[in-house]
């Protein structure tokens, strides 16, 4: 059986871009196709300023909304980096086996410690050092597939090469994984700024729809989404960023091609409607749900215990013959 693993990290709170670009592969697909792992990967969060009661507080929250989208803990692993010690293990292994030239041409690194360095803050060391410990991640399970949007598929691919680099050098240790970004909505764009992401953490909130957003708030930033000058409705992402991004989310939602859909709307207002309240509809069970595991908490506890507890095992095997095969001399 084909194995998978994916994380969130807890730098904010979960948005519709997570949710389509990521998370509802993970339940929909990859969670009844294979042996899934999905984790909350706190350690991850720990790369930029943080304020610690915050972080711990949206690890609870990403998990709880992980399982009110539909992860089911009987179909896959559901756990926190930070309870299995391997990831951190291996993470140092793999810093010795990338370059720093190769951390320093990250896209995510180049772009969150100018972003860092024009707010006065320093960057932290982990901040070049995290596709290190995400490589960790995902080849500690010997990962066939990492189901991610379009801005992680550069460190899957640098996984990949890490992975390359490490068997050749050291004898074949770690299965090569890709990444699978979805067929739709792999890029969800800031509602207010359709160039960019939607990212957890942008400045202001107005283009982002977190998935705990109330209904009329989730309507009113889709009304007031940014457009383009024209009036017809068109899908072309590069001419016309923000009616497309509109369209890919309505698809996403609706599961119709956004071609087709522009053809069905005559005014950027009726899309709107339309998007808003499709979007409603993907979010509403899932934000029920969220309010009733978010009463049970120590439903979600045991949940990350058990969880925890079976990704160790699967970890550690592979970590351990890491160490050896670096050259490490084993524990008596
Ligand atoms: P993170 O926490 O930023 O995002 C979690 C997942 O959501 C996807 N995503 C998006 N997809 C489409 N449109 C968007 N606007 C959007 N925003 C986020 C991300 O691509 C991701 O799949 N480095 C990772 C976390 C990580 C990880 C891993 C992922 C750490 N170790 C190992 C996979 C395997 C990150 O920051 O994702």
């Amino acid at each position: 059986m084909k194995r998978i693993f994916s994380g969130i990290k807890p730098t904010g709170h979960l948005t519709l871009g997570n949710y389509l670009g990521a998370l509802r592969r993970w339940v929909e697909v990859d969670q009844h196709q294979a042996d899934a792992l999905f984790s909350v990967v706190d350690l991850h969060a720990l790369t930029v300023e943080h304020d610690p009661a915050r972080v711990r507080r949206l690890s609870r929250q990403a998990a709880t909304l992980m399982l009110a989208a539909g992860l089911d803990p009987d179909l896959c692993t559901v756990f926190v980096q930070s309870h299995v010690d391997e990831h951190a293990r291996l993470s140092y292994i793999l810093e010795c086996t990338a370059t720093d030239g190769e951390l320093r041409r990250m896209i995510q690194y180049k772009e969150k410690s100018v972003r860092a360095r024009a707010a006065g803050q320093s960057v932290r060391l982990s901040l070049l050092t995290y596709p290190a410990l995400m490589a960790a991640d995902i080849l500690a399970y010997q990962a066939d597939e990492v189901p991610v949007g379009e801005d992680q598929t550069q460190h899957v691919e640098l996984t990949r090469d890490l992975a390359v680099r490490f068997n050749q050098r050291y004898g074949h240790t770690f299965n090569v994984p890709r990444a699978t970004p979805p067929p739709v909505a792999a890029r969800v764009m800031d509602l207010q700024d359709p160039t960019s992401k939607m990212g957890k953490s942008h400045e202001s909130g107005a283009g982002i729809v977190y998935l705990l957003d109330e209904a009329d708030v989730v309507r009113k930033k889709i009304m007031r989404a940014v457009t383009d000058s024209g009036h017809d409705v068109e899908y072309d992402p590069e001419s016309r960023p923000g009616v497309a991004n509109l369209l890919e989310i309505l698809s996403a939602c609706s599961g119709r091609n956004p071609k087709e859909l522009a053809g069905a709307y005559e005014s950027y207002g009726a899309l709107k409607k339309d998007t808003a309240e499709a979007v409603l509809e993907v979010l509403r069970p899932i934000r029920e749900r969220h309010a009733e595991l978010a009463a049970d908490p120590g439903h979600v506890d045991a949940v990350l215990r058990k969880g925890a507890e079976r990704a160790r095992g699967m970890a550690r095997p592979t970590v351990d013959a890491a160490y050896r095969a670096i050259g490490l001399l084993p524990a008596a």
